[in-house]
């Protein structure tokens, strides 16, 4: 195994390539991820496999969306000094391992899964009725056990993956672990704060209600967005008293802005002091203050994509060694191996 710094529990996680990141992107998962880099030994990689399973019949920009991922991460302080960044089809140690999992994984295991049933529901535009969607959080199981991951860093919703992955992990030491030596240690959930962040429109912020604040987005931008925003629906007139607690607006304050900002938004907004519009051209500051220095970063990139490429030639070489020593230890285990041993000679036995 190549080395492990005890004083550092390894983080994996990853995000699908969907294409450039949002705010919500950056407040429940990304802004959490920046901030691991220096207590742990940390991979972040894009999950462009992931995003098959649903998006499996038009992949001409698959590649095009796993970079826009990247270069948000580059953008928003994922450093490449600090953790490591690679995606996950450079690594088809992953697919193997995927393979070999689903040999042990109990069908009903995979059909309790709160997040199978609610997409097959949720999402009617697409025939989801695949093997390999079913097998999404299988996948998932063998990108955290090949790593051997301490933490997964997600929000609530992912938790029954991480949970999945425990028990498999558990199936398979059971099954192939010797006496002393158990292959998959089991993963903890990291549970990240997630701040609440909605939409322009007040619903969850989400690329497919058109709602989104995206960390590409330019000042002019920004601006317009935040002046169309939906605010506290009890103040329609500039004299009606208002409450931040309700408002979406209210919202990105909590998130951005510093406390004397807050402080007067709180007032100004119970008091009828402050109108809406001077509110939110507060919020649009705040908020074009944090994603200032963030699209100065992935312009750096933008500019050099070959930069951006080698972080993952670089992040992907380094993922390669452990995937290539877990992976013996798994076929070690199973009785895989590729060493060559003579045959018992059955010819003419009893
Ligand atoms: N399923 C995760 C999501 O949709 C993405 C993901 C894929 C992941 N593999 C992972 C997250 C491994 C953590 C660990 O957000
Ligand atoms: Fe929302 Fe600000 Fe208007 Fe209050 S003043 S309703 S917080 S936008």
């Amino acid at each position: 195994m190549p080395n492990r710094d005890p004083k550092k529990p390894r983080v994996l996680s990853g995000m699908r390539s969907t294409g450039k990141l949002h705010l919500g992107n950056f407040v429940g998962a990304l802004d959490n991820w920046v901030k691991l880099q220096d207590s742990y030994e940390c991979f972040f990689f894009v999950a462009d496999w992931h995003a098959l399973t649903t998006d499996y019949a038009d992949t001409s920009s698959i590649k095009q969306n796993s970079m826009e991922v990247l270069l948000d991460w580059l953008a928003a302080g994922l450093d490449p000094e600090r953790c490591t960044m690679f995606i996950q089809s450079h690594l088809p140690q992953h697919a193997e391992l995927h393979l070999l999992l689903s040999m042990i994984t109990p069908l009903g295991w995979l059909e309790r899964v709160p997040t199978y049933k609610e997409q097959r529901e949720n999402i009617k535009e697409k025939d989801l009725g695949t093997y390999g969607f079913l097998g999404y959080p299988v996948l998932q199981s063998a990108d955290i056990l090949i790593y051997k991951a301490d933490y997964v860093p997600v929000g609530e919703d992912q938790v029954p993956h991480v949970e999945l992955t425990r028990e498999i992990a558990r199936r398979f030491n059971m099954f192939y672990a010797g006496k002393r030596h158990y292959v998959f240690p089991e993963p903890q959930p990291l549970l990240t704060p997630t701040p609440k962040l909605p939409g322009t429109d007040g619903r969850k912020m989400s690329k497919s209600y058109g709602n989104t604040l995206m960390l590409t987005d330019p000042e002019p931008v920004i601006r317009e967005k935040l002046r169309t925003m939906v605010t506290d629906p009890a103040r329609v007139r500039r004299t009606d008293r208002g409450n931040p607690d309700v408002c979406p607006v209210g919202d990105l304050h909590k998130i951005f802005s510093d406390p004397a900002t807050l402080a007067k938004v709180d007032a100004g907004c119970r008091t009828a002091g402050i109108g809406c519009i001077e509110c939110k051209s507060w919020a649009a500051n705040a908020l074009v203050s944090v994603l200032n220095p963030m699209q100065e970063r992935r312009r750096k990139y933008e500019e050099n994509p070959k930069l951006a490429w080698d972080v993952i030639e670089a992040g992907g070489a380094k993922a390669r060694k452990i995937c290539d020593a877990t992976m013996s230890e798994v076929r070690q285990a199973m009785g895989l191996t590729r060493n060559y041993e003579p045959l018992p000679n059955t010819v003419g036995a009893e």
